[in-house]
């Protein structure tokens, strides 16, 4: 018998979206070995299957799936992702909302919305919210979200998510980290009492293709960022994992953690009413209904 068919999470479904590089990847790997029946949600024609079979020879898992999606900041793209997982799997234990990234220049989605917030909070809540009936199928189920300890500090002004009025990428990016904390609380305040828990976690300042996608001087910066400072994919895989995963964290919900540690987040991480606020927009943005309160 293999490592992978004896593992914890045999007979569980982990989705993972942006797991062809990166954290993500690492993310699907290690839950693979643990015996998940893993879908690697990825960009590029072949290259979510490719990763896949990489996965299942890596983790002795033959169980590891490929679903493709070309860009998560699409609401549409979103949705068919959701209608094909909602097609393929009757149950889902595991949702690992990892792909994200950070837009030094503001763009608009053809959606109309701004692509840092499009990708990195409208995504994660529509999928979330489409995959609810899967969850609550495979529960107790988990939700895993990857923040950022760029949340800190901070600032979101609800009257314009899209930026318009002001950009500066980095700032945004905090901004839309912030945004999923929210998103964290308040989808673990709503699937509270349902088997599902939903918590964010900060995977470290890691060296993988973050930023790279700016090209010119920022990839440049990263680069050299991350190699003095950065850790290892692995190293920020690793407390994804463990709340995706641990035993022990079955039944904690709207929790952040990193290095395996719970924390509380910044203040404002933690504010309610602007939680909901959010939460609210989003249901209108993206046309996804609201999950009751
Ligand atoms: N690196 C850090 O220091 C750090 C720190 C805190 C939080 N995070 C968060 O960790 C998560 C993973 O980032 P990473 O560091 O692993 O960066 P990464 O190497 O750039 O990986 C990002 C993943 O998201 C996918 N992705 C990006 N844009 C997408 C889109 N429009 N549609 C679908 N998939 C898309 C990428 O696909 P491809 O494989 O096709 O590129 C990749 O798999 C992100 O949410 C990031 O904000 C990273």
């Amino acid at each position: 018998m293999s490592e992978a068919s004896r593992g914890n999470l045999s007979g569980r479904v982990a989705v993972i979206t942006g797991a062809t590089s990166g954290i993500g990847r690492e993310v699907a790997l290690g839950l693979a070995r643990q015996g998940a029946t893993t879908v690697v949600v990825g960009r590029g024609a072949d290259r979510a299957s490719r990763v896949a079979g990489e996965i299942a020879s890596a983790s002795g898992n033959p169980r590891v799936e490929s679903l493709r999606v070309d860009d998560l900041a699409r609401l549409v793209e979103t949705t068919e992702l959701a209608t094909k997982l909602l097609e393929r799997y009757p149950a889902i234990h595991i949702l690992v909302n990892n792909a994200g990234a950070y837009f030094r220049r503001r763009e608009v989605t053809p959606d109309g919305v701004e692509r840092t917030f499009a990708l990195n909070v409208l995504s994660p809540y529509t999928l979330t919210t489409l995959l609810v009936p899967r969850l609550t199928a495979g529960a107790p189920a988990r939700v895993v979200n990857v923040a950022s300890a760029a949340h800190r500090g901070a600032r979101v002004d609800l009257a314009d998510l899209q930026s318009s009025r002001q950009f500066s990428g980095f700032s945004v990016y905090g901004a839309s980290k912030l945004e999923l904390m929210w998103l964290t609380r308040e989808f673990a305040r709503r699937l509270n009492g349902t088997g599902v828990t939903v918590n964010a976690v900060h995977p470290g300042f890691v060296r993988s293709g973050f930023a790279l996608n700016n090209g010119g001087g920022t990839a440049v910066g990263m680069r050299i960022l991350a190699g003095l400072f950065g850790r290892s994919v692995v190293r920020g895989a690793d407390t994804p994992i463990f709340v995706a995963s641990a035993p022990e964290l079955a039944s904690v919900t709207g929790g952040y953690y990193a290095d395996r540690k719970a924390l509380p987040g910044s203040a404002d991480s933690r504010d309610p009413v602007r939680a909901k606020q959010l939460f609210e927009e989003c249901a209108r943005l993206s046309g996804v209904p609201l999950l009751a309160a």
